[in-house]
């Protein structure tokens, strides 16, 4: 019986085309607040580790002392102070809780595209996205924004289309292994794939820059997509294709509201 609310309430998640994000997320929210009634909805923002007790522990460890993402955050804030980025952002680093943004001209604008921007507006060269220099960036920004509350807009038909690209895009099956975004992170959120817990889409994006033991570095939210597009033998996109600046789009409002947490560890 419980099984099949589920299929019924993820029916309604993917196949409500004409309902609104804010429904959406209403959904979202609703969907892990059933699955997970002793779990606090901003405690997904901690991923795996809200759902997984062990593993909660190691993680702590890991996050106390000198976390692992250190380095990048004062080395982004030196490469803030020397460039021209205060002056694009309106004099604050605390900017991450509007982003993705919605551009008549350049559709969905992530951080690191607004980054690109304001040195392309200074006569500077963009930064190639896998950069160091550019996650440094991000990893500061993303420091400086802790606990601000996310809060980005669907303001027009145009960036609705786009919020709809990325919708499709969580929960359309690809790949050897046909699965979509919302098999692992709704449908078996809080089941263990080999040693890993799943864990759940809501608050997936709200650490970004991470450390990742895996990768040895700090890297950027849309690794993780290729990443998980490998995973099952899918063909991943690049770090800000179209793509997956959509798709960042959507899973980022369905956290609207969640407070950031970045940079933090992951295994
Ligand atoms: C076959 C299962 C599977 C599929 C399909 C999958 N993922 Fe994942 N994903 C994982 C596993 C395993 C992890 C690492 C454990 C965890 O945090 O859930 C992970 C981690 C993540 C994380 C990092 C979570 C965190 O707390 O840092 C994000 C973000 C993510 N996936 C997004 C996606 C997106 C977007 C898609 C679709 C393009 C996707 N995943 C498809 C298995 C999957």
């Amino acid at each position: 019986m419980k099984h099949l609310v589920t299929l019924a309430l993820l029916a309604s998640l993917s196949l409500s085309a004409s309902a609104g994000p804010e429904e959406d997320r209403a959904a979202f929210v609703q969907f892990f607040e059933k699955r997970f009634p002793s779990v606090a909805v901003e405690e997904h923002i901690n991923g795996a580790y809200a759902l997984d007790e062990d593993k909660r522990k190691q993680w702590e460890a890991l996050e106390s002392g000198f976390p692992p993402y250190e380095d990048a955050v004062f080395d982004g804030e030196a490469l803030w102070d020397d460039g021209p980025y205060a002056d694009c952002f309106g004099g604050s680093a605390a900017v991450k809780q509007s982003y993705p943004m919605w551009d008549e001209q350049q559709g969905v604008v992530t951080l690191e595209l607004a980054l690109n921007n304001c040195r392309e507006a200074n006569g500077e060269e963009a930064l190639n996205y896998a950069d160091y220099d550019m996650v440094a960036l991000s990893a500061y920004i993303a420091f400086e924004s802790r606990g601000q509350a996310i809060n980005v807009d669907v303001p027009n038909d145009q960036a609705m289309a786009a919020y709809e690209e990325g919708k499709a895009f969580y929960y359309q099956r690809r790949g050897q292994l046909n699965f979509a975004c919302s098999s692992c992170h709704l449908e078996m959120a809080g089941n263990k794939l080999r040693s890993e817990r799943l864990s759940a889409a809501l608050g997936h994006v709200t650490h970004w820059p991470t450390y990742r033991a895996k990768w040895d570095e700090v890297g950027p939210l849309h690794k993780r997509f290729m990443e998980c597009n490998d995973q099952v033998k899918a063909k991943a996109f690049d770090l800000q294709s179209v793509e997956y600046r959509n798709l960042e789009y959507f899973l980022t409002y369905m956290s609207n509201g969640l407070p950031l947490n970045g940079p933090t560890t992951r295994k």
